[in-house]
């Protein structure tokens, strides 16, 4: 028996923040990051539609980027004393992923965070409150996933938490937030969501209630990511759409060893001063794991279904020739969206350079640990080909150097 879940309700389209007048309760909190939703002016719509209701509301503000556990426990005893009847959390994927783990520990308060890591191990949710995520960038799709990723910066680790409870009760997919996206943002976001679509296309759990998703987010993307990066607005709104049937796709097929590196890679040199970004990380090694995937025939066939769909190839072509066109498009996103082919070439800033943050003594001494925390990694089970250590190491080589996948 395979399970498909979804949010109960999703509100879209322009002007669509505006169902949050609708909602019935008597105490909301709102989780946001660091100030953009101020900002812009939605943070007070949002507030005063929510006054319009009838709730009291409290605001938990400076939630940051890649949300470590320390924010996730503070929010959670913020929950505690204003026992909110709401959790509606607002902006990226950091702000809303952290807002669902202090939901799990508002609801249990005697959780640990290694409990919650525990993959579909969450107790029963919804006892104290109800939770709606608004989406402001287009990327992750965590307004509609079962998922959250918290970051331990002990270990310098992403965790991801699994479980349909998780999965909010209401996705607010407003274009309007989106569309004050600076460009690097709707770059790396953008890529974030393509590897979900195609991670959640060739992954062993896809089924037919997934791959539509996948495949049509896969078109729309490839359709309006570039545009939409270049300051067009219709695609811009167009593309916040499309990362959120990305996100339908994977939060019930899962993903793959992508994922598993960008997570184990993200925080793992910050000691050097910077994180390799998550949409960044998945662009540069999106196109070799394809190409270590697709050893795999089933996966081989999957990625000629897709780079058909996209038209770009002949329906005559191999399948092994299929993949290296999509090998190909993929690779001449990134150098359309100003993102590295690789880790060797990515510099603090996530522009491409000659010689970037991460030095190659140091990615070569931390590679081995890496790669075994990669393989254990929750969204390796559901990947086409399972890596050996010495495969998963070899792969993150050729994403260092960007060198040719021929394992
Ligand atoms: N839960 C999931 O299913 C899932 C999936 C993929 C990634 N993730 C996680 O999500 C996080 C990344 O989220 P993200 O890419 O959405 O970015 P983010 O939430 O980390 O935000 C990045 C920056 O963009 C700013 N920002 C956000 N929206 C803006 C807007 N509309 N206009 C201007 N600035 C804006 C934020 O203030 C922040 O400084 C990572 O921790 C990643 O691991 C989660
Ligand atoms: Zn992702």
């Amino acid at each position: 028996m395979a399970r498909f879940t979804l949010p109960r309700d999703l509100y879209h389209g322009k002007g669509a923040l505006e169902a949050l007048k609708s909602f019935e309760g008597k105490r909301a909190i709102i989780c946001v990051g660091g100030g953009s939703m101020k900002k812009f002016g939605f943070l007070d719509r949002a507030i005063a539609y929510l006054k319009e209701a009838g709730m009291e509301v409290q605001l938990f503000e400076g939630i940051e980027p890649d949300p470590s556990v320390e924010t996730v426990m503070k929010g959670a005893q913020a929950m505690i004393d204003f026992q909110p009847d709401w959790i509606i959390a607002m902006g990226g994927g950091s702000p809303i992923d952290a807002a669902k783990a202090m939901w799990i520990k508002y609801e249990y308060p005697d959780i640990t965070f290694e409990e919650m890591c525990k993959v579909f191990g969450i107790p029963a949710l919804r006892k104290k409150a109800k939770f709606c995520a608004i989406s402001s960038t287009s990327g992750t799709a965590t307004e509609v996933t079962a998922f959250s990723i918290i970051t331990d910066y002990a270990k310098g680790i992403k965790y991801p938490i699994a479980d349909f409870e998780i999965t909010p009760d209401v996705a607010i997919v407003d274009p309007d937030l989106a569309e004050t996206m600076p460009k690097k943002l709707v770059a790396h976001t953008g890529m974030d969501a393509m590897t979900h679509a195609i991670e959640a296309y060739v992954s062993t759990a896809n089924c037919d209630y997934t791959d539509p998703l996948a495949i049509f987010a896969i078109k729309m993307i490839e359709s309006d990511l570039v545009a939409s990066y270049n300051g067009d607005m219709a695609k811009r709104d167009s593309m916040h759409n499309a990362q959120c049937l990305a996100g339908m796709a994977f939060s019930n097929a899962l993903l793959g060893i992508v994922h598993s590196m960008a997570h184990k890679t993200g925080a793992a040199f910050a000691d050097y001063g910077a994180h390799i970004i998550h949409g960044a990380a998945n662009a540069m090694y999106l196109p070799k794991v394809i190409a270590f995937n697709a050893k795999n025939l089933t996966a081989r066939k999957r990625y000629g279904v897709i780079a058909d769909y996209m038209g770009i190839c002949n329906k005559s072509d191999s399948d092994a020739k299929k993949v290296q066109a999509l090998i190909a498009y993929l690779r001449k996103m990134n150098d359309d969206l100003n993102i590295p082919h690789c880790i060797k070439n990515y510099g603090a800033d996530s522009y491409p350079c000659e010689q970037g943050f991460v030095p190659e003594d140091v990615f070569l001494a931390r590679l081995h640990d890496i790669a075994v925390n990669a393989i254990g990694d929750a969204c390796t089970g559901s990947n086409p080909r399972k890596p050996t250590v010495e495969e998963m190491e070899k792969l993150l080589k050729c994403c260092y150097y960007d060198t040719e996948v021929d394992f």
